[in-house]
């Protein structure tokens, strides 16, 4: 079913209220796309009052990818102690303080100190919010949902750099990179309010034995008839479902799994896109354009971000998860090819920066269709249940990590060997990308996760072998 159908099904068993729900808990992916993406503006001022080189620029730029590690590492486990909506509310107030706390930064220290604090916000965002819209979510719109927060990971990107641009001295006169921190408050206090009005998830409160109040949550958000029988359904998964922990990770029939989430993890961040995210202005400034054009031709990356994710989400269920992949990262190898010539051929005037340009947005649009949605949508469907929350932990922090390595070697990368070459290392691991997706990476659409998990028992898709060949697996008895 279409996603637009799906959420528009009259005969459903739901209230409207599940989508306030959704939107507010995918508030936490605003923030997220805005805490990282406003560095992008920021940074050319940052760079300018405490006279940074390319490495602390670097530092600057990723430390809040260290915060978010440590987030997503504990997102799960605070989850699971403290309610989802406890957990929300206090992830938004760390964002309130942090962006005073950066916006007030007196040395470049304490910036990059508040950048780790709010990095671990932005890192619990990316666990608490899509497990609160998975807990609420009836079944038939539980997918459409879940695109929500990759939507607004890219709105939040799109909205720091709008805010950026409005910001920029050049053109408020007065204004600078510590108003931009600072408006990361804005959404934080909405998100705040916003989830005051919230009620728990009901999954929660049955897993720590408030059924009365899971019940009065449920009649809130779905038809009377099936309350009941809702939760008697997470009653008996939660009594069946012990958790799994890290070492039953390495068993030998989830091991194909593990390396699928941990290499598209890997994958998204090392083909590149966050060179681009983070650093637009700075490249585009450094081949002559003014720091306003600059800031301004990022806007329109930011658009093409969310317009090609809107696209994802309507096509993802119809065409499937493999295809985007492909073209995905086939056209964004070569994009980045067309993009490193560009910058190898001398001078950026007239249809050399223009194709340059050009390439760069194509390379976004490449990457909204394909890897920015599809890895976030692929780790929760591909794990075995009992170990679901701990595996896609394990991917989310493999791809804060990634991300990291590539925030703090991207600018120093350049200086080593010039832009262009720079982008042809991440075009060459593009093609390996390809590769990986074509040979281990299975085809989810339209299959139930039960399916999916009979057929990693069975090691047929998921476990086939760079060389076609089935690795050998162990069949856990039952
Ligand atoms: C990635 C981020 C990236 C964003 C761009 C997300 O899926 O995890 O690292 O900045 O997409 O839209």
């Amino acid at each position: 079913m279409g996603v637009v159908d799906s959420l528009l099904n009259a005969d459903r068993d739901h209230s409207d209220f599940v989508y306030t729900i959704a939107a507010i808990a995918a508030l936490n992916g605003l923030l997220f796309g805005f805490d990282i993406g406003v560095i992008s503006g920021a940074l050319l001022y940052i760079k300018q009052s405490f006279a940074l080189s390319p490495f602390l620029q670097g530092v600057v730029t990723s430390s809040v990818l260290v915060g978010a590690m440590i987030g997503a590492a504990t997102g799960g486990k605070l989850a699971d102690r403290f309610g989802r909506r406890r957990l929300t509310l206090a992830g938004a107030a760390v964002f309130f303080v942090g962006s005073f706390g950066m916006a007030l930064s007196p040395t470049v220290g304490w910036l990059i100190g508040w950048r780790i604090v709010e990095g671990v916000a932005v890192g619990v965002a990316s666990i608490v919010g899509p497990l609160l819209i998975s807990e609420t979510a009836p079944p038939d719109v539980r997918g459409s949902l879940g695109f929500l927060q990759q939507l607004m990971i890219t709105i939040g990107i799109l909205l720091s750099y709008v805010v950026s641009y409005a910001f920029a001295p050049e053109f408020l006169g007065i204004i600078g990179w510590r108003w931009m921190l600072w408006f990361g408050a804005v959404p934080a206090a909405v998100l705040a309010i916003g989830t005051y009005f919230l009620p728990e998830s009901p999954r929660w409160l049955v897993e720590t034995g408030r059924i009365e109040e899971a019940r009065s949550v449920l009649s809130s958000i779905r038809t009377n008839d099936v309350v009941d029988k809702e939760i008697d359904q997470i009653r008996e998964v939660s009594k069946t479902e012990e958790k799994g922990d890290l070492s039953e990770l390495l068993e030998p029939w989830v091991r194909p799994a593990l390396v699928v989430g941990v290499g598209l993890a890997i994958i998204q961040q090392f083909s590149g896109i966050n060179t681009i995210i983070y650093y637009a202005p700075t490249i585009l400034s450094s081949i002559g354009f003014g720091n306003l054009g600059s800031i301004l031709s990022t806007v329109g990356i930011g658009v093409v971000n969310v317009v090609l994710t809107v696209v994802a989400v309507l096509l993802v269920d119809r065409v499937g998860r493999r295809p985007l992949l492909l073209v995905g990262t086939g056209g964004m190898t070569v994009m980045l090819g067309i993009l490193g010539l560009g910058f190898l051929l001398p001078g950026f005037s007239g249809i050399v920066g223009y194709v340059t340009l050009g390439s760069m947005f194509l390379y976004v649009a490449f990457y909204a269709i394909s890897l920015g949605p599809v890895f976030w949508l692929m780790i929760s469907e591909i794990y075995p249940l009992r170990i679901r929350g701990t595996a896609e932990g394990v991917a989310s922090v493999a791809n804060w990590g990634a991300n990291l390595i590539v925030g703090l070697t991207f600018l120093p990368l350049i200086e080593l060997i010039g832009q262009g070459w720079s982008f042809w290392l991440l075009g060459g691991f593009c093609i390996l990308a390809f590769l990986f997706i074509y040979t281990r990476v299975p085809e989810t659409m339209g299959r139930s996760l039960e399916d999916i998990e009979a057929d990693l028992r069975e090691s047929s898709v998921v476990g086939a072998d760079t060389d076609g060949k089935a690795p050998d697996v162990e069949h856990p008895s039952e």
